[in-house]
């Protein structure tokens, strides 16, 4: 009989996450013997109670806010993604008890863009990036991993766009988060990985009049899973991708490295899981 296999999201708050749901789901469909735990733990309690996952049998974790930095500097080992987008959301428990960082929040948008869009080509033309905190981080590396040739990004905080930009080189520009026009004009991709339009925050408000019909408009926020700019970017004709694809897929390589089946995105899984939103 195979090892009854732990993992878990350590967080904080972590009540929250709809990760427990998501793997107990695909656990049960492929009837393996293991379970996926809420792990609260407090800023201050990182260092300990990652050291404590080899000790108790666990085969990883994930990881999510406020960790997913911190995790960069206490895991033995760093893959490389993870390293240029500057955090780690999956831990994994090697037989040796080493500890691997890991990020599969680039391949997620990536998985959720091609299911979502398959018509979608990097080579289309250029993308449009909204907020540069850790989200963009993940969907510039996905999208420069592709081959974008043109990342345009816009952040409230002209800075935060700039610190972003200058990890990509000249295929990186900043554009004025105020004029936003000059940015959509001529575009094949529009992402919003700001916290605008989520429940709770302000709407973003963005003229979608010089984007052209054919570019494909995501965003990564989940709840609501129509946003007010995807409801605008419906209405033009848009193709568009919710943040509920992302979230599903960033979780499949976390489920293939702790249980040894790669699950897939069904219509079945979304739903059960639209509904907790
Ligand atoms: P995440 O990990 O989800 O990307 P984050 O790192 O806190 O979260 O980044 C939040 C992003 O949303 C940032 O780009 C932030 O802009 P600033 O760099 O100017 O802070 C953006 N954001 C949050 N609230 C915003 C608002 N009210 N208007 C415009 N941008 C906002």
């Amino acid at each position: 009989m195979a090892a009854f296999r732990t993992a878990g999201i350590m967080g904080w708050p972590v009540g929250h996450s709809r990760s427990p749901a998501l793997h107990g789901y695909w656990l049960a469909r492929h009837g393996i013997a293991g379970a996926y735990v809420p792990l609260p733990v407090r800023p201050e309690r990182i260092a300990p109670a990652l050291r404590g996952l080899s000790a108790l049998g666990f085969a990883g974790c994930n990881v999510t806010v406020p960790h997913k930095q911190a995790v960069l500097a206490l895991v033995d080992r760093v893959e490389p993604l993870a390293r240029q987008i500057g955090a780690v959301n999956l831990v994994v428990v090697h037989e040796d008890g080493s500890l691997e960082g890991r990020n599969t929040d680039a391949d997620g948008f990536l998985q959720s863009l091609r299911q979502d869009c398959p018509q979608w080509r990097a080579d289309a033309g250029p993308a449009v990036v909204l907020g540069a905190g850790g989200a963009a981080r993940a969907v510039m590396a996905a999208l420069a991993g592709e081959g974008v040739a043109e990342l345009r990004l816009l952040n409230r905080t002209r800075d935060h766009a700039e610190a972003l930009a200058a990890r990509f080189g000249g295929r990186a520009q900043v554009m004025d988060w105020a004029a936003p026009a000059a940015a959509l004009a001529g575009a094949a991709l529009l992402v919003n990985t700001t916290s605008l339009g989520m429940s709770g925050q302000p709407p973003l408000r963005l003229n979608l009049a010089p984007l052209p019909r054919a570019a494909v408009v995501a965003d990564l926020v989940y709840a609501p899973l129509e946003t007010p700019l995807l409801a605008a970017a419906r209405a033009r004709g848009h193709a568009v991708v919710d943040g509920l694809g992302m979230l599903l897929h960033q979780a499949v390589p976390s489920f293939a490295a702790w249980f040894g089946v790669r699950p897939e995105v069904t219509a079945e899984l979304r739903a059960m899981i639209a509904t907790t939103l």
